[in-house]
């Protein structure tokens, strides 16, 4: 039994902190009609996909076992691997358990003392954290603002190596980066740019490998953090990019080298996930199409599948979110540190499987409680 009364004190006093600021989060299985989850082509329980992951469980277990420098590899993980690195375009791939150990794992491991990064301030926490273990220097850029990113740069010295990290999605705006201005302002400055596509990979671009394809740049040019828990609907990520940064993470990536392997199922599975989204690109269609119908009925701008309606106050955005859930829709409300104070909102997505006839009735739903409310939303 732990006995430090004082800690004990200390956590009681900050679990009251985030009662009073309405900032408790509580745990909740799903419920109701998906309109907040990341399976955004419904993957997550394809009967293929379910059928080889367990087949591949029923051969060769469940555990790897180790890590994958010693008893955890897998001919299934290289074989995912040089399968996705064809998909993305990229020379290399390296498979990690979860997109925020790839994302810390670039970021420790590719930075040191002396670089600079440039960091967009919507950044997801996971690039935030990967960014505060490195040894480098952080500039916060404005968001989406190329000039404003071209400008720091100028100004900021500069010892050793310069890296700009971005989301190609925003995950809780919904906005693209612009990857295109970003890449030839990387081009310009020698810098490296770092994106992560992991609610773009899936959906976008003419394979649907992600804005790094949509935008036509060379997938070599950049390191990208593409997550299988989403689109891909099984778990883990993959890093892609040029030979000598995959080379170097092996070596040097502490949550490749010091972690046990993901379950090598996942593996299977990602592979026949990967069959899906070639084989119907209609489920691509399908989300953007849904996306289109919900933006139109909410008067929201933009083309992804996620839509935030921002409702500023935290207690306002569970009430929403609460109201909506009542009447069968599954829709959960952000808070800080998700999202800065003061912009608590439902982060709406959308996925291939729902139904046109529920997305309209989503859309009544919601309007109807904000004006109840009086709530005024902004949207993104
Ligand atoms: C932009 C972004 N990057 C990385 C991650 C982390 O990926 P994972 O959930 O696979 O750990 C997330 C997860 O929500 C994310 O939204």
């Amino acid at each position: 039994m732990p006995g430090d009364r004082s800690l004990e004190a200390r956590v009681l006093a900050r679990l009251d902190g985030l009662s009073r600021q309405g900032l408790t989060r509580t745990l909740h299985p799903p419920a109701g009609i998906d309109l907040c989850s990341n399976d955004y082509l419904g993957l997550s329980r394809h009967p293929q996909i379910v059928a080889r992951f367990a087949g591949a469980a029923a051969r060769g277990g469940v555990g790897s076992t180790g890590s994958r420098l010693l008893r955890g590899e897998r001919t299934a993980f290289a074989a995912v691997e040089a399968r996705f690195a064809r998909f993305k375009g990229t020379e290399r791939a390296l498979y990690f358990g979860a997109g925020y150990l790839a994302n810390l794992a670039v970021l420790t491991t590719l930075t040191e003392e002396g670089d600079v990064v440039f960091s967009d301030q919507r950044n997801h926490a996971s690039l935030i954290d990967g960014i505060r273990l490195s040894r480098a220097r952080t500039v916060i850029v404005p968001h989406s603002d190329p000039a404003a990113l071209s400008n720091l740069i100028e100004r900021t010295p500069v010892t050793g190596a310069r890296f700009i990290v971005v989301e190609s999605l925003f995950s809780m705006d919904g906005d693209m980066a612009p990857l295109a201005d970003y890449a030839r302002i990387a081009r310009d400055a020698g810098a490296t740019l770092i994106v992560d596509e992991a609610h773009a990979v899936g959906i976008y671009g003419g394979n649907g490998s992600g804005v790094i394809e949509e935008a036509g740049l060379d997938a070599n040019e950049c390191i990208s953090i593409n997550t299988a828990g989403k689109a891909l609907g099984v778990g883990g990520a993959f890093v892609a990019g040029p030979s000598w940064a995959i080379d170097y993470l092996i070596q040097r990536a502490r949550p490749f080298v010091f972690s046990t392997a993901p379950p090598p199922a996942q593996a299977d599975a990602i592979d026949a996930s990967l069959d899906i989204i070639a084989a119907e690109p209609a489920r691509r269609a399908a989300v953007l199409s849904k996306a289109a119908l919900l933006r139109a009925r909410l008067g929201v701008d933009g083309r992804s599948q996620i839509i935030a309606v921002v409702l500023g106050d935290n207690d306002k955005a569970l009430a929403v979110a609460a109201s909506l859930q009542q009447q069968g829709f599954d829709v959960r409300a952000i808070r800080p540190p998700s999202v800065p104070a003061g912009t608590a909102r439902l982060r709406v997505s959308v996925n291939a499987a729902l139904a046109d006839a529920d997305v309209n009735r989503f859309a009544d739903a919601l309007t109807a409680v904000l004006e109840e409310m009086g709530v005024c939303a902004v949207s993104s």
